[in-house]
């Protein structure tokens, strides 16, 4: 039985720009791992315009069904399959990716995700990338942030109202408060690309310590 292919408006919309960013900070990449791919149309996006990456997609198990229907559809070479991946705020991560070879992940990508989590499930999926990210790999991720509490548009305070009003540990993150956590894992930001409907994404190169 194949399952229904899951669509976000959004996903479709913002995949063009996304793209153009990873296309040079995942030029010489070869291992991604995307946390909360979603749908699954982010990465057979991604993965057909970057056919030099190896894109293994991860989020919790209700959207494997969906992520699977896409992957299968796109026929794309090389494609590992979905895995499951709950992060939690105790336990962390529910487990840690390692590649096809059984190594770790150059690159991680995460698209809409850290408004979605609650803080201290932000807290653990940076903690757990201390383990899935080899030495000099690069981080890109995409969404709404805040600067210092501030927010960078009228659209985006009213999506967060909209976010908490769903669930209170809800909401968009600042910035600083995101790149902390990244230093503590020994990421460095490289670089914050504003993007279309004032969202970002922030980029980071882990450094030996
Ligand atoms: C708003 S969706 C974004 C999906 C996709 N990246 C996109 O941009 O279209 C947020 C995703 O994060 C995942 N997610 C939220 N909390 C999570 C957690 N604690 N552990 C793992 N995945 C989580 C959800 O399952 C969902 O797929």
């Amino acid at each position: 039985v194949t399952h229904e292919k899951p669509f976000s408006d959004a996903s479709n919309r913002n995949r063009g720009p996304i793209l153009e960013v990873l296309r040079t900070r995942f030029a010489d990449r070869r291992e991604v791992l995307e946390v909360g791919s979603g749908t699954g149309q982010h990465a057979v996006h991604f993965a057909a315009a970057m056919p030099w990456l190896r894109w293994q997609c991860a989020d919790q198990a209700a959207c494997l069904p969906g992520i699977r229907a896409w992957l299968a559809d796109a026929t794309l070479p090389d494609m590992p399959v979905p895995v499951e991946l709950r992060i939690d705020a105790v336990e962390g991560w529910s487990r840690l990716p390692r590649t096809a070879d059984g190594d770790r992940f150059d690159a991680v990508f995460s698209a809409n995700t850290l408004h979605i989590m609650a803080w201290p499930e932000v807290e653990a999926l940076f903690a757990g990338l201390d383990t899935v990210l080899a030495d000099d790999a690069v981080v890109v991720v995409y969404g709404p942030f805040n600067d210092a509490g501030r927010f960078s548009s009228d659209s985006n305070r009213a999506f967060d109202a909209t976010l908490r009003a769903r669930d209170p540990a809800m909401g968009l993150r600042d910035v600083e408060a995101v790149d902390a956590l990244a230093r503590d894992v020994g990421l460095v930001r490289t670089d914050i690309v504003a993007m279309p409907a004032n969202n970002r994404c922030l980029v980071w190169r882990r450094v030996a310590a």
